[in-house]
């Protein structure tokens, strides 16, 4: 589709990390982008989706909404069903009735992590926490509603301004500790939130729909995410290794995540830039820290 000249809805582009980034991208597209709270549309009141799109009659709707905390989620997963697993198709079905595209973002979380090669489109979920079988059960409501101008995006690790996000809180950690101890066993690929919002707008300006796999290029654990974050800033903190056990959580979280990235490479002729240089554009150039 044509981006420039176009009415794009962005759910959660009001004050999510990704729907931000999402807002700011097809701005600068030149489209119309109307960034969404839950004021404006209440995704769990689809009623309120429907009276939205009637009146403003976008061209393109995104949701960039989602229950994200994936501890909570646990003592929750009501909640964390009803916004990632009921409401997507719902979502897809009002885009169906326009006949718009319609674009859902899902998680590295929906597998077990059992893998020690990239993850691909064709690996199936097996997701072991209530937010990752919350997502894989949004995934698997739009396959099953199947509307052809669906695009589902699973991102990983996101990190970028707008919102709080783990780099964010590590500097802050950094600044009242001399040492930190992040883990390192668990693997997964980094992605800076204006590049998957980039590369959004790369996969729809060649009509891809279907299921995609979207990050930086690269992967390490948090805490080589951590270490290097911190040394970007200039920091005087060291970060020390520990196992996943050191640090119990009520969600288990997948050892080993990395996203395949292969078909988007393939659909757009685009590698995503290494997770290195976009951690650094987020830790120099938007916090304004290190060099
Ligand atoms: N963060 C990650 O590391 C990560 C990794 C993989 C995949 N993802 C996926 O990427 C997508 C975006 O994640 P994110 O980190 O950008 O999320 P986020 O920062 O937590 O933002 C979620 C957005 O959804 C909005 N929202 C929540 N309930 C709503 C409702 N009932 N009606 C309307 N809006 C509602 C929130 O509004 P309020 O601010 O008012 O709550 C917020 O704007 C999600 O699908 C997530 O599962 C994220």
């Amino acid at each position: 589709m044509r981006i420039e000249g176009s009415r794009i809805a962005v759910l959660g582009g009001r004050t999510g990390l990704l729907g931000q980034a999402l807002a700011c991208a097809f701005d600068n597209a030149g489209a119309l982008t109307f960034p969404l709270s839950r004021q404006d549309c209440d995704v769990l009141d689809p009623m309120s989706v429907e009276q939205w799109l009637d009146k403003n009659d976008p061209d393109l709707l995104v949701n960039a909404t989602g229950y994200t905390q994936v501890d909570l989620a646990e003592d929750e997963p009501e909640k964390a069903f009803a916004l990632n697993g009921t409401v997507p198709p719902l979502l897809a079905t009002l885009a169906a009735r326009r006949a718009i595209p319609f674009v859902h973002y899902s998680t590295d979380f929906v597998f077990n992590g059992r893998k020690r090669t990239p993850y691909t489109e064709y690996d199936e979920p097996d997701a072991s926490s209530v937010y990752g079988i919350s997502k894989a059960d949004g995934e698997r409501g739009l396959l099953k509603l199947g509307y052809k101008r669906t695009l589902i995006i699973r991102i990983s690790w996101l990190f970028g301004p707008g919102r709080t996000n783990f780099v964010k809180k590590i500097l802050g950690l950094a600044d009242a500790h001399e040492n930190l101890t992040v883990v390192d066993d668990q693997t997964g690929s980094p992605s800076y939130a204006p590049d998957i919002a980039e590369n959004t707008l790369r996969l729809l300006e060649k009509d891809a729909t279907g299921l995609f796999h979207l990050a930086n290029s690269g992967a390490t654990s948090w805490h080589g995410l951590a270490s290097t974050a911190v040394a970007l800033a200039d920091k005087a903190c060291t970060v020390s290794p520990v196992p996943t056990t050191a640090y119990p959580t009520k969600a288990t979280r997948p050892p080993y995540s990395v996203l395949d990235l292969s078909k988007f490479t393939r659909t757009t002729g685009l590698t995503p830039r290494p997770w290195e240089d976009a951690l650094r554009q987020y830790v120099v150039d938007d916090l304004g820290l290190g060099a």
